[in-house]
């Protein structure tokens, strides 16, 4: 009994056709009925079939939901709409039968009220056996390829303060794999035999066992899938399939290289931070402090004009401001007196090609607010750069072509916001004179390429 309970609820997907397929003609006869001498007729006789065999869709969509193991969740809404069909149906069916309590309801109420509440049903139905977005999913992808938006469903939680303290395996490795595997790979859709929502499963694996081989890790069956070519029927995603990018098919290379580890680390597992840039989330923070000041004063900025020192406002608004010396290459140490009205607003400095020595490194930290500095092409060798430690908001630093020793470099990790150092030197290099750690490789720049070029580099002087 219980198998043939079963084997009528698989019929279900075969049996709703009937009632669709009915309800439908019936509906075109009704939009068209001025062209039927005998519409009413039809009509009737349509609608008859209609209920019955949306009565028997009913049933075997019910024992369906029973015998299959569904979440009454996921089909409760395609159950109440499959029976508001039902009702429509014979609602119309009596209607035509001229039912007086009928009667007084326009027509237009159970064609429109069939059509809306079949549409519904087939909608809702479809989610069931496809999946809740079955039908935007097509769209969503399409434009997401279209506007080659890579991000759209990250939902990475590293953050910068702390990626070091989350297990690789939850926080990076999982949620690629249910973004980029898990729809196909789950305990109701089970391709290839295989289940990837949850560390276990993929210990189980597939058909051909265990996704990871832990002799020899490159055999791994998870490893092979991701690196054969996208043409191969075997690659993983398949080709229709939004791909997994080139820094995920990186860390998951990584993580079953190192024995696939579910609970420890990425800081135990010494894993180099840019192999999970780009995984961590980002806070789109300002790049200029927060400050609110007065104008500056302009006796102070016309004086620095009449030096021919560059002075600029960072947006037509704001009251903080950039400076430049390049113009005026006599400036040193002594001339920081001329910047004294402007000690607050000045966020970005540029003393390239200028006379300043170490000394430099005490008056620049009067001001607080400084968040990018350039001394490029000067004298300076470092000393004294711990005076620096006090600016709280200093990003970026530009040492290229000075007279910098290696020593000093891993002072510059004391900086407490400092990102990059530029430290450039065409003569000599720099990083064999120290031990480079991974926290100073972090935030120092060796490379030759030219340096960012800023809106004021285009300044014709
Ligand atoms: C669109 C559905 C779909 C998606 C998405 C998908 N797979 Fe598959 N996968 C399949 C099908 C179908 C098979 C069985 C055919 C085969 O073995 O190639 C399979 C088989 C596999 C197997 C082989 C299992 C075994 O033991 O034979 C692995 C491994 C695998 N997939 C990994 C992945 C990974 C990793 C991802 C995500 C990056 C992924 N799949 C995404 C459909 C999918």
């Amino acid at each position: 009994m219980e198998a043939f309970l079963t084997f009528i609820g698989r019929l279900h997907p075969l049996i709703v056709h009937l009632p669709i397929g009915f309800i439908l003609l019936a509906l075109l006869i009704e939009f068209y009925k001025k062209y039927f001498k005998e519409s009413e007729k039809f009509l009737k006789f349509i609608l008859f079939w209609t209920i019955i065999s949306g009565f028997f869709s009913l049933i075997s969509g019910y024992l369906q939901y029973q015998q299959e193991g569904y979440l009454w969740e996921t089909v409760q809404g395609h159950f109440y709409f499959g029976i508001l069909t039902l009702l429509m149906s014979i609602g119309f069916y009596f209607f035509l039968q001229r039912q007086v309590f009928l009667i007084q309801i326009p027509r237009l109420f159970f064609s429109l009220g069939l059509l809306v509440s079949l549409l519904l049903t087939g909608h809702l139905g479809g989610s069931v056996t496809h999946g809740e977005d079955h039908l935007t999913k097509p769209l969503k992808e399409l434009s997401s390829t279209l506007l080659m938006d890579e991000s759209t469903e990250f939902e990475f939680q590293l953050k910068e303060e702390n990626f070091r303290d989350q297990p690789m395996y939850a926080s990076v490795i999982a949620p690629i794999l249910s973004q980029k595997c898990i729809s196909c790979h789950n305990p109701k859709k089970t391709k290839g035999e295989l289940q990837m929502h949850t560390y276990q499963a993929l210990q189980i694996g597939g058909k051909n066992g265990s996704l990871i081989n832990y002799e020899d890790p490159k055999q791994s069956e998870l490893f092979l899938r991701i690196h054969l070519p996208k043409e191969d029927k075997k690659h993983m995603p398949p080709k229709s399939k939004k791909q997994l990018t080139k820094a995920e098919i990186k860390i998951i290379s990584h993580w079953i290289e190192i024995g696939a580890p579910e609970k420890q680390t990425l800081g135990q597992l010494g894993v180099e931070r840019h192999k999970i840039d780009p995984f961590i989330v980002k806070e789109k923070e300002n790049f200029y402090p927060e400050v609110v000041l007065e104008t500056p004063d302009l006796e102070t900025l016309d004086r620095l004009l009449s030096k021919n020192i560059l002075i600029s406002p960072v947006t037509k608004e704001s009251n903080l401001l950039n400076l430049s010396v390049l113009n005026y290459p006599k400036f040193g140490n002594q001339q920081m007196n001329l910047l004294e009205g402007i000690k607050q607003h000045l966020v970005s400095i540029d003393l390239s090609y200028s006379l300043v020595n170490d000394s430099i490194f005490y008056r620049l930290a009067q001001f607080p607010n400084l968040v990018q500095i350039k001394l490029n092409h000067t004298q300076i060798t470092g000393e004294g750069i711990s005076q620096l430690n006090t600016l709280k908001h200093l990003k970026k630093l530009y040492l290229v072509e000075t007279a910098l020793e290696g020593t000093s470099l891993p002072l510059l990790l004391n900086l407490p916001a400092i990102e990059q150092v530029f430290v450039y030197q065409s003569k000599r290099n720099l990083i064999e004179e120290i031990e480079l750690t991974p926290e100073l490789e972090a935030i120092i720049e060796i490379g030759t390429y030219a340096l960012p070029r800023l809106a004021s580099d285009a300044i014709v002087y």
